[in-house]
C-alpha cells in the first residue's frame, strides 16, 4: 500500500543522519522472545494439541461439562479412579457421548488420533466406536473401532486400575463448514483421559496445536519464559504449578486449578515445554516459585525450606546428568540428555503488594538465591523486584514489567539511555501498550498501539547491552475464553488471528543483530530508530517508526564497512489510521508488506508511512568488512540524557534513580483475586 502521499500530509525529512561502524555496542542475541503462561486457554484449548475439553474431570469444580449423552445415554461423573492422579470418571449408561472441543472442533482432511482409556461396568466385552461428525447436520466425517494398545511409550501407559487405552485413527477426506463438531465415541461403561489430538508441530505425539505453534514460530522469538507469570503462582499456595505434577505419564498429572478461572490439565508439562524450546530453538527462562500466592498469602520463612528444596529438585531434573537423582527420574520420563538451562527466576512480580515485597526483601529472595547458587553457580538468576543488597553478583538480572499507555510508551523510548551500566542486567519480561491514553483499555492492539511498542522497542535495542531480554505479555488468546486483553495472536478452534502487536515482534525479532551501530547527527521524535550489524549474516538492519499520521522522508548515510554496494529492501506495517486493528477472524486492516527504498551512493531514502514500523536490510554484497568494537560513543556526562550521536552507554558511578514498574499505576490492582482480575474482561 504506497498510496501514503495520496492522504496529503506534510512531508518531513531527517538529514545528515550518519549510520556509523565508527563505535559499536553489543547486542544481546536474546532481545526478542515469548513469555508464557495458560492464561486466556492459552495452552489448554489454544497452543496444547488436545483438542477436547475436560478430558480427564479435573480442577477444583469437577463435572461431565463439555459431554453430551447420544440418544439420550446417562452421563455421570464418578468416583472411579483410573489412577491415583485422575480420581473421577465418565460412567456412560446408554449409547455413547460426545466431546464438543473447545468450543467446537475443527474437521479438516488430516489425520487425528483418538485415545481414551476405558473399563466395563458388566464382564461383557466392549463395543466402541468413535467418529467425527456434524453436530448439527448429523454428517460424519470419519470413523474407526480403536484398538486397545499394548505398549507403554512414556506418555500413555497401556492399562491402569482395570482401565484399558484404547486407540483410533481418524481421516476426514474433507473439511466441515464450521466448528459445530464433536468427537462421539460410541459404547457404554466407564472413560477417563478422553483425548484428540490432529497435527502438532514436528508431530509430536503430545505436542503444540500446528497453527498456533507456527504463528508462535513465525516472529522468531529467541526465548521461552514459562510456566509463567500469575499461573506460577496460583491463587492459593497449594495452587501453585508444581513441576513434578507435570511430567511423566498423563495419566499421573492430577492438573490443577489455575489463577485465571480454569482447570488446567497439565498435559503441556516440563518435557512438552521443552521439546517446544528445542522445536523453536528457543533459550528456556524458567519462572521458579518462590513461595508467595496470588490470594496475598506468603510461605513464612520457617517453612520454607521444602519450597526451596523443591526448585532445587527440579533445576536437578531438568540439568542434572542421568546418574543424579531427579536426573534418573528425567531419564525414566523418556529425556536421558539433560536440557539446557542458563536462567531462572526467582518468582514473579514480587512488588505486588506489601506481603509479596517485604517478604521477598527480608528472606525469600535471599534464601532462593543462596540455594540456587550454591548447587547451581553457572545459572544467572532473575529478580522480579528490587531487593534490599540488590544486586548480589554480576550474573543477576531484574525483572521489570511495563504495561503503559502508547504515548508513555514513546516517552519511555529513552528511559534506558540513563540506565547504570552496572552488572544487573535488565528484562523486561512483560509489557504490551493496554490503555489508550484516555484511560479506556486496549481490546485488540492498534495501528497506533503497535507503533508505541515499537518506539519503546527501539529504544531496548539501542541499550541492548544493558537490557538483555524483553518479550510482550500475553502472547495468545482463545476468544471465546479470553481474562487478559489485548493480546498478539487472537484464535478460536479454527483459524488465528494475527495482530498489529505481532508484525511488530516479527519485524524487530527477526532482524537482529548483534552490534549497535552509532548514529550520527540523529534526531528523534517523530521518526525514532535503531541501526544494527548482523556480523554473521553480513547485514544492517534500520528499524524505523513512525507513532505520527504524518508522511515523512528518511535518509540516511551509510558509513559501515563493506555496504557501499550492499542491495536494500524493506519490509513494514502502515495504516493511515491509528486506530486500525486486526479484529479476530475479519479482514486483516495492517500486514506486512515489502517496502519500497533506495540504496545508492552509500545513502537510503524511504518515504515513511504515517504509524508505520518497518525495517530497512542491507545485504552485504562484495567487498570486505571491517567493522570497529567498541563501547563508549556517548557522553558519559550525566546531563546528557539522550545522545544525539551514536548508542548510549554509561557507567556504573552514574546511575540514576530508577523507579520500578511506574506504569503500573495505570493498570486495576488486580492480582489478589480471579474475580478482580476478570476486569480486565470488556
Ligand atoms: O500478563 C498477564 C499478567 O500480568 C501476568 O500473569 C502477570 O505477571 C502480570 O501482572
Amino acid at each position: 500500500m504506497w498510496n501514503i502521499v495520496a492522504v496529503g500530509q506534510l512531508l518531513a525529512t531527517v538529514s545528515a543522519l550518519t549510520i556509523s561502524d565508527a563505535h559499536t555496542n553489543s547486542s544481546s542475541s536474546l532481545l526478542n522472545g515469548i513469555v508464557f503462561e495458560d492464561i486466556n486457554h492459552s495452552g489448554d484449548g489454544g497452543i496444547y494439541g488436545e483438542l477436547l475439553a475436560n478430558r480427564a474431570f479435573q480442577g477444583l469444580n469437577r463435572s461431565t461439562a463439555n459431554y453430551t449423552g447420544i440418544n439420550g445415554a446417562q452421563l455421570s461423573l464418578v468416583n472411579v479412579s483410573l489412577s491415583k492422579a485422575l480420581t473421577q470418571s465418565l460412567k456412560v449408561e446408554g449409547d455413547g457421548f460426545w466431546n464438543s472441543g473447545w468450543w467446537g472442533i475443527k474437521i479438516e482432511p488430516d489425520e487425528y488420533t483418538a485415545r481414551f482409556y476405558h473399563k466395563q461396568a458388566n464382564s461383557t466385552s466392549p463395543s466402541l466406536k468413535v467418529s467425527l461428525k456434524g453436530v448439527s447436520s448429523g454428517k460424519t466425517y470419519a470413523s474407526a473401532v480403536p484398538k486397545a494398545v499394548r505398549e507403554n511409550n512414556g506418555v500413555y501407559v497401556a492399562q491402569s486400575n482395570g482401565f484399558q487405552l484404547y486407540e483410533a485413527k481418524l481421516k476426514p477426506t474433507e473439511s466441515a463448514p464450521d466448528l459445530d463438531n464433536g468427537f462421539y465415541v460410541e459404547g457404554n461403561g466407564f472413560f477417563n483421559l478422553i483425548s484428540l489430538f490432529g497435527s502438532t508441530l514436528n508431530n509430536r505425539p503430545n505436542g503444540l496445536r500446528k497453527d498456533i505453534a507456527e504463528a508462535v514460530k513465525g516472529f522468531d522469538p529467541h526465548f521461552l519464559r514459562f510456566p509463567g507469570a500469575n499461573n506460577l503462582e496460583g491463587d492459593a499456595i497449594r495452587q501453585r504449578w508444581k513441576w513434578n505434577e507435570t511430567i511423566g505419564p498423563l495419566i499421573n498429572r492430577p492438573g490443577r486449578e489455575d489463577p485465571w478461572g480454569y482447570p488446567q490439565t497439565d498435559g503441556l508439562g516440563l518435557h512438552e515445554y521443552f521439546d517446544w524450546i528445542e522445536d523453536m530453538n528457543l533459550e528456556p527462562i524458567l519462572g521458579l516459585y518462590a513461595g508467595y500466592s496470588l490470594a496475598d498469602v506468603v510461605v513464612p520463612e520457617s517453612d520454607l525450606q521444602p519450597y526451596i528444596d523443591d526448585v532445587i529438585n527440579e533445576i536437578e531434573y531438568i540439568t542434572g546428568d542421568a546418574s543424579s537423582t531427579y536426573g534418573r527420574l528425567r531419564a525414566q520420563n523418556g529425556r536421558q540428555d539433560p536440557w539446557n538451562l542458563k536462567y531462572v527466576e526467582i518468582g514473579n512480580e514480587d512488588f505486588i503488594s506489601e506481603l509479596a515485597q517485604t517478604t521477598y526483601d527480608g528472606y525469600r529472595y535471599d534464601l532462593f538465591y543462596k540455594a540456587i547458587k550454591s548447587k547451581f553457580p553457572q545459572l544467572t538468576t532473575i529478580a522480579t523486584t528490587k531487593p534490599n543488597e540488590f544486586p548480589k553478583n554480576d550474573t543477576e538480572w531484574w525483572d521489570q514489567h511495563k504495561y503503559l499507555t502508547p504515548s508513555q510508551f514513546i516517552k519511555d523510548f529513552n528511559v534506558y539511555d540513563s540506565y547504570p551500566r552496572n552488572n544487573t542486567k535488565v528484562f523486561v519480561g512483560e509489557y504490551a501498550a493496554t490503555n489508550f491514553d484516555n484511560g479506556t483499555h486496549i481490546q485488540y492492539p492498534t495501528a497506533y498501539s503497535a507503533v508505541s511498542e515499537a518506539v519503546y522497542m527501539l529504544g531496548l535495542e539501542r541499550n541492548s547491552d544493558q537490557v538483555v531480554a524483553s518479550c510482550y505479555a500475553p502472547i495468545l488468546q482463545n476468544v471465546k475464553s479470553t481474562q487478559w486483553y489485548p493480546n498478539m495472536i487472537s484464535f478460536d478452534a479454527g483459524s488465528i488471528t494475527l495482530s498489529t502487536s505481532y508484525y511488530v515482534q516479527k519485524l524487530f525479532s527477526s532482524s537482529q543483530g548483534n552490534r549497535i551501530l552509532s548514529l550520527e547527527n540523529a534526531e528523534f521524535d517523530p521518526l525514532y530508530y535503531v541501526a544494527n550489524l548482523n556480523s554473521n549474516s553480513d547485514t544492517v538492519h534500520i528499524k524505523i517508526a513512525n507513532p505520527t499520521g504524518k508522511t515523512l522522508n528518511f535518509t540516511a548515510d551509510i558509513g559501515v564497512g563493506g555496504f557501499s554496494t550492499a542491495s536494500a529492501s524493506a519490509e513494514a506495517i502502515c495504516s493511515t489510521h491509528a486506530d486500525a486493528q486486526n479484529i479476530p477472524f475479519q479482514s486483516q486492516r495492517v500486514s506486512l508488506e515489502q517496502w519500497p527504498v533506495k540504496y545508492k551512493n552509500r545513502k537510503i531514502s524511504l518515504q515513511i508511512g504515517p504509524y508505520f514500523v518497518g525495517v530497512v536490510t542491507l545485504k552485504k554484497q562484495g567487498e570486505a568488512l571491517t567493522t570497529t568494537s567498541g563501547t563508549a560513543l556517548y557522553s558519559t556526562n550525566s546531563t546528557a540524557a539522550v545522545p544525539i550521536s551514536s548508542t548510549p552507554v554509561m557507567t556504573s558511578s552514574e546511575s540514576s534513580p530508577v523507579v520500578a514498574n511506574a506504569g503500573f499505576a495505570l493498570r486495576p490492582p488486580s492480582f489478589f483475586a480471579a474475580a478482580a482480575r476478570l476486569l480486565h474482561i470488556f
